[in-house]
């Protein structure tokens, strides 16, 4: 046992710092473009009770594990892994873990990137005035006229993939520091605005009834894995991204003060965009379950008839960019840090080859929207873009979370835990442990029983 191992890529130079970081990746289109579409599609409050349950058994019990295993690792996930299952005298297997990781991250990034190229393409048009007092149905044409076109979309997946790895090269920590301690304030605040804004259009209260008063009847067979994958998502858990920040932290630092930080800072924004969104939705008669695009069908109607919409249509999409970039950066990382520690290239070179595989992976993506939408090309009735999203979220992330859960509580001795996370043997400890050795692993293993159906003779019975 090593205590004072050092970092080879560095480390944050505070506190703060590390706590923005995780934040910048945890707050991203997950929680402004995706939280508000999914729970549009699983029928709003018992989802969002069900996410909100997620967080809290699921989600912050499994950070504190990733950042703790970061910390004490020091290395790229795959190699964090490894040294952990060593010193802990556990089976070299473990390190797979890390290849899971650096694969689902690989996947993410490459729809991820499609996606926050929507958002580029959004700040041109509201920049521009596109939106200036359209319809519900003339705001639609847009988001349709723009999907529809491959060559568009590659163009805009192109731009942030490269400011993606521009910044990855430069080394994570130079630049993301400052730019979330201001931008994620501004964020928050836009957030306020537009919530503001929702709260004139007379649907208010219906949007409030919708989110939080829960209707269980409303909810599919699948709603609880998405939930539960959602939460995974929206924090970064399960594929290392956590783990790799963690490992720059320093050692005085609070696993436990951060994590809460973390996930409040991302529950709040996620909350905030959805109730900015849903009052746009009723008030103008649209379907919540409109899918992928329900951000760019409904907030361009609020900038279309707002003062300064398109200011603030601009300064929104600017932001959401941001928050989407601070995510995907951390998407990569892990497999960049790799690259660096075991294959003796340079970052440049590393993050040049990452991105280049990434940036045609996200081809299928562009194409799910267009040339491969068609019935031809889907698998069980879903295209390309589902297929990823649901094997990557629902099924990788999880898995990946679970291993991480279970290596922390039971592969790992009890000493290296106490000591690796500063907190003492006190009660803090002890519930964290108890609900990662108990709760975390038996809720994962019983959604995932639950979504290929083994569970259901017996809620039948119940
Ligand atoms: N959490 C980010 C979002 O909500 C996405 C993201 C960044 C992520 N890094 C990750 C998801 C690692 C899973 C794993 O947009």
């Amino acid at each position: 046992m090593k205590p004072s191992r050092e970092p080879i890529h560095g480390q944050w130079s505070s506190r703060w710092a590390f706590v923005l970081a995780a934040t910048g990746s945890a707050v991203g289109l997950g929680n402004i473009w995706k939280f508000p579409y999914i729970t549009g599609e699983n029928g709003g409050g018992a989802f969002v009770l069900l996410y909100l349950v997620c967080i809290v058994l699921i989600g912050i019990p499994i950070m504190m594990a990733e950042i703790m295993l970061g910390r004490r690792g020091r290395r790229s996930p795959i190699n964090t892994m490894r040294h952990l299952a060593q010193e802990e005298g556990r089976h070299g297997w473990w390190r797979y873990l890390g290849w899971l990781g650096i694969l689902s991250g690989f996947l993410i990034l490459s729809y991820y990137s499609v996606i926050a190229g929507w958002a580029l393409a959004y700040l041109v048009r509201t920049a521009g005035g596109v939106f200036t007092g359209l319809t519900a149905d003339g705001v639609n044409n847009i988001f349709y006229s723009l999907v529809a076109d491959p060559e568009r979309l590659l163009a805009w997946h192109t731009v942030f993939m490269v400011m993606t790895m521009v910044v990855v090269a430069r080394g994570v920590r130079s630049g993301l520091e400052r730019a979330v301690r201001y931008l994620m304030p501004l964020l928050l605040l836009l957030l306020l605005v537009l919530v503001g804004y929702a709260m004139n259009t007379g649907a208010f209260q219906q949007s409030l009834v919708f989110l939080f008063s829960p209707d269980f009847s409303k909810l599919t067979p699948n709603s609880v894995l998405i939930a539960m994958g959602h939460a995974f998502f929206t924090l970064s858990l399960g594929m290392g991204a956590i783990m790799v920040y963690g490992s720059y932290l320093p050692r005085h630092v609070s696993i436990t003060h951060a994590t809460f930080t973390i996930a409040g800072a991302d529950t709040l924004v996620a909350l905030l965009a959805g109730m900015a969104i849903f009052p746009i939705v009723f008030a103008n008669g649209l379907t919540p379950a409109a899918g992928p695009g329900l951000i760019f069908q409904t907030l361009p109607i609020a900038f279309g008839r707002m003062p300064g919409g398109e200011f603030f249509g601009a300064l929104f999409f600017l932001l959401l960019i941001f928050a989407a970039w601070t995510s995907a950066i951390s998407l990569v990382e892990p497999l960049v840090a790799y690259m660096v520690e075991n294959m003796r290239m340079s970052r440049v070179m590393a993050s040049a080859l990452a991105g280049g595989v990434t940036w045609v992976l996200g081809l299928g993506t562009i194409f799910s929207f267009n040339l491969w939408s068609g019935e031809r090309y889907k698998l069980w009735g879903l295209t390309f873009f589902d297929v990823l999203d649901y094997l990557t979220v629902n099924i990788m992330l999880p898995l990946g979370g679970l291993l991480i859960a279970v290596f922390a509580v039971w592969a790992m001795r009890r000493e290296s835990s106490i000591s690796e996370l500063g907190i003492g043997d006190g009660p803090v400890y002890r519930s964290w442990r108890f609900v990662t050795r108990y709760i975390t692993p038996v809720a994962v293993l019983l959604i995932f029983l639950h979504a290929i159906g083994v569970l259901k003779p017996w809620l039948n019975r119940l």
